[in-house]
């Protein structure tokens, strides 16, 4: 499909951050976006880059009432060659589709979605980030935009890409966070929405994020919505255990997101000989295993959060460290290896990478 250039003037250009380490996440946008609309009887109509600007929408889009919304989150990283490289944005292309059959919206065609996005970076080159430990951050969405109360899908959709140069998620970087199994609200259940990246799954988590936030936590860590007992995700990241010799994961049985970083790590453990074990987690189990020091290291997976380490896990009224609150070994090798190959400074041997 062709794409068309919509020019951006000279005032609408913004000055660029001298200094990357005061990026943070998500708060500075480039000067371009992608858009793309669905309409009822006609599909994907006037795909076009134009400047970043605020939507004026009418206050009864089906978005604002009843959540029908999708999104993504990849990465582009800036090579010490000055190259720019994408991370698996097919997985990402894929999920998008998961996510909008689940919602009842259209299938945003895998080559629109690759080359808007391939496109939209390559304008925004001069955006993409160099230092340690940066990227920019491609955030895909969809919303229903017809105007209408009735609750049914709607006819009318914007599909749109933004991209924002982006430092670590967390603002203490990479260092071990502290988690706690949230037992009271539950984040997805069987049959629900929770393995579909869409905004309702967030907005229904900001409660028990707020609370564990204000008894000095970092993050919730979900359980499953039926038992209240296995170990899910956390609301970011997908959530790993290493123990001797293998890494223990929730498996993807529905109510939580098929990480794309999480299945990059496990295939990377796999090739260092590492077992992998995707099973059910009962948080007694687990909370023993911390105790007793079988579980040597725990860690977080995501596009944002990269390789989050854990350093401790609150159940209940009982806090134990994992790995004495440090970062365990084989979670640095994870996230160097990761972010090695990621910027180019590991060989790719897997075919992750995709050069814009
Ligand atoms: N789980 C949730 C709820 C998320 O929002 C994310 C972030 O995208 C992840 C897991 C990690 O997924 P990925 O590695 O594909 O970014
Ligand atoms: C991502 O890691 O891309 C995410 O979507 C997490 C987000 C909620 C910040």
């Amino acid at each position: 499909m062709e794409i068309k250039k919509v020019s951006l003037p000279e005032e609408k250009r913004k000055t660029k951050i001298a200094d990357e380490s005061q990026l943070g996440f998500g708060k500075i946008f480039t000067d371009r976006m992608l858009m793309v609309e669905w309409k009822g009887g006609k599909g994907w109509v006037d795909a076009r880059i134009e400047p970043y600007a605020p939507f004026v929408l009418d206050p009864s889009c089906l978005v604002f009432h009843y959540a029908q919304e999708i999104f993504e989150g990849l990465k582009a990283y800036r090579w010490s060659d000055g190259s720019i490289a994408l991370f698996r944005p097919e997985m990402n292309a894929r999920r998008f589709n998961v996510s909008a059959d689940r919602l009842c919206m259209p299938q945003v065609p895998e080559e629109l979605f690759l080359q808007g996005i391939k496109e939209l970076v390559q304008l925004e080159k001069d955006w993409v980030p160099s230092a340690d430990g940066t990227s920019l951050y491609i955030r895909p969405a969809m919303i229903a935009v017809e105007p209408v109360l009735g609750v049914h899908p709607s006819d009318h959709y914007y599909f749109f890409v933004i991209l924002s140069p982006v430092g670590a998620y967390y603002a203490s970087g990479f260092n071990p966070i502290k988690l706690l199994v949230e037992d009271r609200y539950v984040r997805a259940t069987p049959g629900g929405t929770g393995e579909a990246k869409t905004g309702g799954n967030y907005a229904s988590s900001l409660k028990a994020g707020l609370e564990a936030k204000k008894k000095g936590y970092d993050q919730v860590l979900w359980l499953d919505g039926v038992n209240k007992r296995y170990i899910e995700e956390v609301g970011a990241m997908n959530m790993l255990f290493a123990y001797e010799d293998r890494i223990v994961t929730a498996p993807l049985d529905g109510s939580i997101l098929h990480g794309i970083t999480r299945d990059s790590v496990l295939t990377l453990a796999k090739s260092l000989g590492i077992k992998i074990e995707e099973r059910k987690i009962d948080v007694v189990e687990l909370m023993n295993d911390i105790r007793s020091g079988k579980v040597k290291e725990a860690f977080g997976s995501g596009t944002a959060a990269v390789v989050t380490p854990v350093g401790a896990i609150c159940y209940r009224d009982e806090c134990l460290t994992v790995d004495d609150g440090k970062v365990g070994k084989l979670t640095q090798k994870l996230y160097d290896t990761l972010s090695g190959i990621q910027t180019g400074k590991i060989a790719d041997s897997f075919g992750w990478i995709q050069k814009i």
